[in-house]
């Protein structure tokens, strides 16, 4: 929510600031902005729309300097315009701040600057951050942001510079990321690692209450009581190419084909001589054994992979198991003590409902394990331990690789708690071979999408003419059973986050339940027909769809009977695999029928409308 970069040292600041935002775009865009410090004046730009309307405006008539910050806004206070749009100026614009997160007592301060004779121009929850630290300026730009974020609730990360302090930018963060980037004779700040790979990767993650204060040649980093930090740049072993399209269409495109060498990776890392190995686990096999159940943590698409893991680690590791939203966790009480074992899952690591789950589950003494995406990100540091997915940067706002990723992290996690309660050995090898397959066979599944004419695309077309004939009257149900029904919720959630088409995923047997009442020629049914334990309760489900008019797609294994039958409207094979590891592949074409519908509708695929990356306001 929100991307915030900032800049120090010898180059155009305008152009690195818009390429780090460009990379920032997926944190939120609806406006945008930059304030540039050139020859002790001030300069502010801002435009209400995507980067791209900022960055035509800059070409008009560019701004120079060598010193600044800029911000890709997601609104949470104020509708999105030019005034809201970041960066915001204290009264004599000598000051200006880009900001990240939430000041929840902004109402307060506002009252009693305003009393003080400050005049407030946007709607905005972070102007009052700049008029803060005006107020608190006496001369040391660093110490003001140290008094003024000390006054403010909330979450913030924040970039700042004074126009009478050239060469300087200041930095503070709590609750929301902010890294540093370590440059020759330059240095940067911003929200995440991309908007500054193309210059340097070294980086330091900022810890909660940190400030760091920036010129080009120094970096000095302040904890909460004002202590002066000694911290080690973390080298960042990918490259900028892994956040760039390299050809696709879309991010999102680009993602889903990386999952067979994302699979690949995690398996070739994490299994060894037979074994599954977790080395930065920081809980004992001794303390796994003593766990008594597992709460798993997560939003969105994340949870998804965690009801998935419920499947897995009750049926393989005899562990009872429950699933929670985080913003629901939170607020229940909890029933969490020292013999529970929290599991968070997310991609960006800084969900601010799942950070603040994460945190009550550590209040009631249960270890907390974290799987993560981003290296270093607040959930990563504040867990017990953590598991890195090291799907590499995701960077379309819907999540694809990272779920299969978090799908494979929690295979191999449900047979290591397997393997640390004594359960059976030779089932768990026999199961790590067939995962080892499932890169391969992601890969071959795959390659039939890779031209524009596939099948999918071709139903995804069809869907879109169907729904304008209907007077834009359609929509999507997904049906699912066992260890596929999270797929089914994921595979709605795909398909209405980039296309805003109406669509629900349902356990099948619920069918009866009530939603079979929608069931007219109207909604078009996803149906996970695979080989599974409960593949014929499956078939009837089908035929009761048929049976009332129902349009079916139905996701079958390789050579299945219906096939044969030639009966169902539409229908996809995925390789034939054992029932527990066929999430990973059902999954795929669910993925790409959702991009092939937004691409037949012409939506902004990697940007959906009203989303963003990285949830870190509540
Ligand atoms: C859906 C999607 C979201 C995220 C959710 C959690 O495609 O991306 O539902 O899964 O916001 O985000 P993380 O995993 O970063 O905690």
């Amino acid at each position: 929510m929100c991307g915030i970069i900032g800049y120090t040292g010898k180059k155009n600041v305008e152009e690195i600031l818009i390429s780090g935002l460009s990379r920032l775009e997926y944190r939120g865009y609806d406006s945008a902005g930059v304030a540039i410090l050139d020859n002790g004046e001030l300069r502010i730009r801002k435009k209400q729309g995507k980067l791209a309307v900022l960055r035509e405006d800059l070409k008009k008539s560019p701004i120079k300097g060598t010193t600044g910050v800029g911000h890709t806004r997601w609104a949470t206070h104020g509708v999105p315009n030019d005034t809201n749009a970041h960066p915001h100026v204290d009264h004599k614009t000598q000051i200006a701040v880009v900001h990240n997160g939430i000041i929840e007592n902004y109402q307060e301060l506002k009252k009693k600057l305003q009393k003080a004779g400050y005049e407030f121009s946007s709607d905005t929850d972070s102007e009052v951050i700049a008029h803060l630290i005006a107020e608190c300026y006496k001369g040391d730009l660093c110490a003001a942001v140290r008094a003024a974020t000390k006054q403010l609730k909330g979450s913030f990360a924040i970039a700042v510079v004074h126009k009478g302090e050239s060469g300087r930018v200041v930095g503070a963060r709590r609750d929301s990321p902010l890294i540093v980037g370590i440059g020759e004779g330059e240095n940067f700040l911003a929200s995440d690692i991309p908007a500054v790979l193309e210059y340097t990767k070294k980086v330091i993650y900022l810890d909660n209450g940190e400030t760091v204060d920036l010129t080009d040649k120094t970096c000095v980093i302040y904890n909460g009581k004002g202590k002066r930090m000694k911290r080690k740049p973390t080298v960042i072993k990918w490259d900028i190419s892994q956040a760039e399209k390299t050809g696709y269409k879309h991010f999102m495109l680009k993602e889903i084909f990386e999952q067979p060498e994302v699979l690949r990776n995690i398996f070739k890392e994490r299994i060894k001589k037979g074994r599954v190995n977790f080395e930065e686990l920081k809980i004992s096999k001794a303390q796994l054994k003593k766990i008594k159940r597992i709460v798993i943590v997560a939003c969105g698409t994340a949870y998804h992979a965690g009801m998935t893991g419920k499947y897995m680690f009750e049926k393989y590791a005899r562990i009872p198991v429950w699933v929670d939203n985080s913003s629901e966790f939170r607020y229940r009480d909890p029933l969490v003590d020292k013999n529970t074992l929290v599991i968070v899952i997310s991609q960006s690591g800084e969900t601010a409902d799942t950070l603040a789950a994460l945190r009550e589950a550590k209040e009631r003494g249960a270890k907390v394990l974290a799987i993560c995406n981003v290296l270093g990100s607040s959930i990563a540091r504040e867990s017990d331990g953590v598991i890195y997915t090291h799907a590499g940067p995701e960077i379309a706002v819907a999540s694809t690789k990272a779920y299969t990723a978090q799908l494979a992290v929690l295979y191999l996690l449900t047979f290591y708690m397997a393997s640390a309660r004594g359960l059976k050995a030779a089932r768990n090898k026999q199961f790590l071979k067939e995962l080892k397959k499932v890169p391969h066979l992601t890969e071959k599944l795959l390659d039939e999408y890779r031209s524009r004419g596939n099948r999918l695309a071709k139903y995804a077309t069809d869907f879109h003419e169907y729904y304008l004939a209907r007077n834009n009257k359609s929509c999507f149900l997904y049906l699912g059973r066992n260890i596929n029904y999270p797929n089914a919720l994921e595979g709605a959630l795909k398909l209405k986050e980039i296309s805003y088409i109406s669509a629900e995923g349902y356990p099948a047997g619920e069918m009866k339940h009530g939603p079979i009442a929608l069931i007219d020629e109207n909604p078009w049914v996803v149906c996970i027909a695979v080989e599974a334990d409960t593949y014929d309760k499956m078939l009837s489900n089908i035929q009761e769809i048929k049976a009332r008019g129902g349009l079916v797609i139905a996701i079958v294994s390789q050579g299945d009977k219906l096939l044969k039958k030639g009966k169902l409207d539409y229908i996809i094979e995925v390789p034939r695999v054992p029932e527990v590891v066929s999430p990973l592949l059902v999954v795929i074409p669910l993925q790409l029928l959702a991009y092939y519908v937004a691409e037949a509708f012409g939506y902004d695929i990697d940007q959906p409308r009203n989303l963003a990356k990285s949830v870190t306001v509540e």
